[in-house]
């Protein structure tokens, strides 16, 4: 698939809840691309840039209220800033960009998890990133109490860490909807499994990109 009309480079990013494993699998995707002989560059949402990390200091702080449609305008603030900084130039200049977190997110966090309709947040996609889309997506996924025991033994919670357990079943409902919707995209990942077994089938779906 072409994400942009003259990109060489190609658009990886990785999503899933909290606890499922997304950085140590993230730099396991960047380090395979890498030994395939692709320059890579790794980057995250929100952030990835001076701009867009320090809006993501905004979002992260604990006990903050911030109204959901805020909430989603800071994230694609952010969005806009990588896009432009960081992503776009990666992608023309032949490199593969791996994300952690991107557009996907905010359907399943700002859509699923604070119901924000996804007719919203479309446009700002369109208004954003016009026809720029992943290539391909990596969703992670292990049950709700598997991803929170993970999570559990990491001490600070962050602003969304700090949400309940419905908020994130939500979340996660709402990244399998997307998954069922776009199936050859966004490429369901069983985590609730050793590592060796989740890497195995990332590095056979990532195989198929070549
Ligand atoms: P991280 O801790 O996984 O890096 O992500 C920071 C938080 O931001 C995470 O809880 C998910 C949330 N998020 C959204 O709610 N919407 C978005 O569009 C993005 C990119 C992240």
């Amino acid at each position: 698939m072409v994400t942009t009309q003259n990109a060489v480079g190609r658009f990886i990013t990785v999503e899933g809840i909290e606890g499922v494993g997304k950085s140590t699998n993230l730099s396991f995707v960047a380090n395979e691309l890498r030994r395939a002989g692709h320059a890579v560059v790794e980057s995250r949402e929100p952030g990835g840039t001076a701009l867009g990390e320090r809006i993501r200091d905004l979002l992260l702080v604990p006990d903050t209220r911030i109204a959901p449609l805020t909430e989603l305008l800071l994230m694609f603030a952010a969005r806009a800033a990588h896009l432009e900084e960081v992503i776009r130039p990666a992608l023309l200049s032949g490199k593969w960009v791996v994300c952690d977190r991107f557009t996907d997110a905010s359907h399943a966090y700002q859509g699923g998890g604070r119901g924000l309709p996804a007719a919203t947040i479309d446009t700002l996609a369109s208004l954003v990133q016009g026809n720029l889309r992943p290539d391909l997506t990596l969703l992670l996924d292990a049950p709700l109490k598997v991803a929170e025991e993970r999570q559990a033994g990491r001490g600070h919670r962050d602003r969304f860490e700090q949400e309940s357990l419905a908020f994130f079943s939500r979340v996660q409902k709402a990244y399998l909807d997307l998954a069922a919707r776009e199936p050859d995209r966004v490429r369901l990942i069983d985590a609730d499994r050793p590592l060796a077994a989740v890497q195995e089938e990332i590095r056979r779906v990532l195989a198929e990109l070549n």
